[in-house]
């Protein structure tokens, strides 16, 4: 069985992707790690009784701090990490513990709309203002810079006709719920291969 953790921090339309679309005989989603605990992803968590693991940077009751929540992951163990609308920064320990079994979904373009602010709505104005004229989405692996890490997979979008960034976000949000089971699937397979500066998917 390939184990993944899913980290959110949002309404959990990703997760719910995951959970409906990757084959159960070959992947489980053992955990979901927020550092929010009241969103919806983590009521959705709850309601199909996958563990929540709360996260905090800072000393809050009820919630661990990232050296403890390494060692809670490592017990399962994990072999993937997938980070679903999760907005805060992993910090470098943790990256450098799970290095290269950190995923991450960016509903832009990648390199284009990326980095630190660029999130929800933001990331689909900032496009929407620049009168691009195709966006999607792109997962890729999670380094120690926002949005930075090799890009493992995209999908792009026509959004010449959109009238508001809300439309492009609801373009996107389609791809992404393709995308990250595909990608995941991928990983379960082992077909994700990284070489020095280029990541790609066998067939
Ligand atoms: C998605 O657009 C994802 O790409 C971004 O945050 C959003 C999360 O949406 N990183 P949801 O919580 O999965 O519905």
């Amino acid at each position: 069985m390939f184990n993944i953790v899913v980290f959110v921090s949002g309404r959990g339309s990703n997760l719910k992707a995951l959970l409906d679309k990757i084959p159960e005989d070959k992947i489980r989603i053992c955990a979901v790690v927020s550092d929010k605990k009241d969103c919806g992803a983590v009521q959705f968590a709850v309601q199909n009784k996958i563990p929540v693991f709360l996260v905090s940077t800072k000393n809050q009751t009820g919630f661990f701090n990232y050296s403890e929540l390494i060692q809670q992951l490592k017990k399962i163990p994990v072999d993937l990490i997938v980070l679903a609308g999760f907005l805060k920064m992993i910090p470098d320990n943790f990256v450098e513990e799970f290095e290269f079994r950190i995923i991450n979904i960016h509903p832009a373009l990648l390199p284009a709309f990326g980095g630190s602010g660029m999130y929800g709505v933001n990331v689909h104005r900032a496009v929407f203002d620049s009168s691009a004229k195709i966006s999607g989405a792109t997962v890729h692996f999670a380094d120690k810079i926002y949005d930075h890490g090799m890009i493992i997979a995209q999908r792009a979008v026509d959004i010449s006709d959109v009238k508001t960034p809300d439309e492009i976000a609801g373009r996107v949000l389609e791809i992404e719920h393709e995308l990250l089971p595909f990608v995941v699937e991928k990983f379960a397979d082992s077909k994700i291969i990284v070489n020095k500066n280029r990541v790609t998917i066998a067939v």
